[in-house]
């Protein structure tokens, strides 16, 4: 296969440029369009927005000709992801331009928090910038706006967790949600721009995250997925900040919660309501969570660690936190805790000064490791980040190549584990229509990978037993038994 095709099938940003759409809402008033790019949080936050502005009259159209408002949720964490945004709003340009005059256009999310008002002065067309703390500010900046003025608001906080609206679920499948339980990050890896774009690190009230799961239950939701920058990391003492943790009361901290704690607690809601969780930051994750993930048999067996790299010499440049046998030592606690887990990764290739010594060392890991799914990216400055003053001196031939060959590797891994499964028979969440058939259904296993079968007399949200009988790297295919 070439590179190209390699790189075409790796790419994360797969999901991207969704639009969101509340279910028929037909009321009169004013209509927005919202796209959403970059990360499950940023679809997360987008259905948060839609509450915010829903409860302002605002319903959402997929139509952006006869949207009053269009936003778009945006990413930053690599520059292809910020040039992909920019074409989307030179092309709201042209439709504003040809067929919608009157449209606001409104940036959202991390390129917002990162560019600020440089947004309204280089793209004219831009006339509201948000940031992610700031959504609860919509109506004001709009009625701003409509009064003639640009309005801009990237305040970071220490507390918000928009912990009390209950998000609109948008363009969803009505069986599998996102829950977020974590705002911020604290990690400062010096390749990233997180912390500067979504602000420090703060956890959500459990009693609200445990609410969300129970109505989604009872709305017939059957899997969630808590989210965050770093879940591991999750600590609740009342409220506030986490880097505040130390001046917290003597009582507050005895009745603190961490995240195997909350996983507990969420794994109770209903035996039948499965629990994801992302991402896992190999720095925090601790045995008491692979311990409750084992105690639960709702919990799926999947964990997503970010590795990075396989060279300590690397992580220690990248501040992960962990080294090449810390990582390993975690590897072999969760295969020795629960021998089925299927595990993922995010590495990245190209970082600066990477040798060939290296960049072998990762091929090693993974060798050892034998990733079930893998997402892999080649390295990309981002500005104002520790990372960028450093010499970002690996040729992008060599980048490109690295990139090839991991990837390559991991398509193997990948198929590896897919053919394991032929043969056995699993537990599926049915959770929509397969993409190339609407004979067939489409779910996933405890372990995340996909499954397609014929629909039979099944619906969306069943738990169904599929006997697994053809692979590909991607995808397995069974019949109900
Ligand atoms: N919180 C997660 C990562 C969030 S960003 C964690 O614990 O690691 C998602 C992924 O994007 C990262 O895991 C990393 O692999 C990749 N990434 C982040 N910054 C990057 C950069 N500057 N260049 C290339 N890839 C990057
Ligand atoms: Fe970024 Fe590292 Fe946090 S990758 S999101 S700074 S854990």
């Amino acid at each position: 296969m070439s590179i190209e095709k390699l790189l075409e099938k790796n790419i994360d940003e797969s999901k991207q440029g969704e639009v969101l759409q509340l279910s028929e809402n037909e009321k009169s008033g004013r209509k927005m369009y919202i796209e959403s790019y970059g990360c499950q949080m940023n679809f997360s936050d987008s259905e948060i927005v839609a509450s915010i502005l829903h409860n302002e009259g605002f319903s959402t159209t997929k139509d952006i000709t006869e949207a009053d408002l269009v936003f778009v949720n945006t990413c930053s964490i690599r520059e292809k992801a910020e040039l992909t945004v920019r074409k989307r709003l030179e092309f709201y340009n042209s439709i504003k331009r040809d067929k919608n005059p009157g449209m606001l256009v409104g940036v959202l999310g991390c390129m917002a928090e990162r560019l600020k008002e440089q947004f309204l002065e280089e793209e004219k067309l831009v006339d509201i910038v948000v940031g992610p703390d700031s959504y609860r500010d919509l109506p004001n900046l709009i009625a701003q706006v409509e009064d003639g003025r640009k309005a801009v608001n990237v305040f970071l906080s220490l507390e918000e967790t928009y912990a009390d609206i209950s998000p609109v679920r948008l363009g969803g499948n009505g069986v599998t949600a996102f829950v977020s339980i974590t705002r911020g990050c604290d990690n400062m890896c010096t390749f990233c721009v997180v912390p500067y774009t979504r602000g420090r690190e703060r956890s959500r009230n459990p009693e609200s995250i445990l609410k969300e799961c129970q109505d989604l239950f009872n709305d017939g939701y059957r899997e969630i997925t808590l989210l965050g920058q770093n879940v591991d990391s999750y600590l609740w003492y009342g409220g506030g900040a986490k880097k505040d943790f130390k001046k917290a009361s003597d009582t507050a901290k005895a009745n603190s919660l961490n995240f195997a704690n909350l996983l507990d607690k969420v794994a109770q809601v209903n035996p039948k309501l499965r629990i994801r969780f992302s991402t896992s930051n190999p720095q925090d994750m601790g045995v008491d969570v692979i311990d409750t993930m084992a105690k639960h048999e709702n919990i799926c067996n999947y964990i997503h660690l970010p590795v990075q790299s396989g060279s300590s010499r690397i992580l220690k440049l990248m501040n992960r936190g962990y080294n090449r046998d810390k990582y390993l030592k975690l590897i072999d606690d969760i295969k020795q805790r629960i021998p089925d887990c299927a595990i993922s990764m995010d590495m990245i290739i190209g970082f600066c000064t990477e040798t060939e010594e290296d960049h072998k060392e990762t091929l090693s890991l993974m060798d050892y490791v034998t990733y079930d799914f893998g997402y892999m990216f080649k390295y990309s400055v981002r500005p104002n980040t520790p990372a960028a003053r450093m010499e970002d001196d690996i040729p992008e031939e060599t980048k490109q190549r690295r990139l090839a060959e991991i990837i390559e590797k991991q398509q193997a891994h990948s198929l590896l584990h897919m053919r394991e499964k032929l043969g056995n028979s699993y537990e599926v969440l049915i959770e929509g229509i397969s993409k190339k058939s609407e004979q067939h259904y489409y779910g996933r296993t405890t372990y995340n990978s996909a499954v397609v079968f014929e629909k039979g007399n099944h619906r969306l949200g069943d738990y169904v037993m599929v006997k697994i009988e053809d692979c590909t790297s991607a995808t397995l295919k069974g019949k109900v038994i």
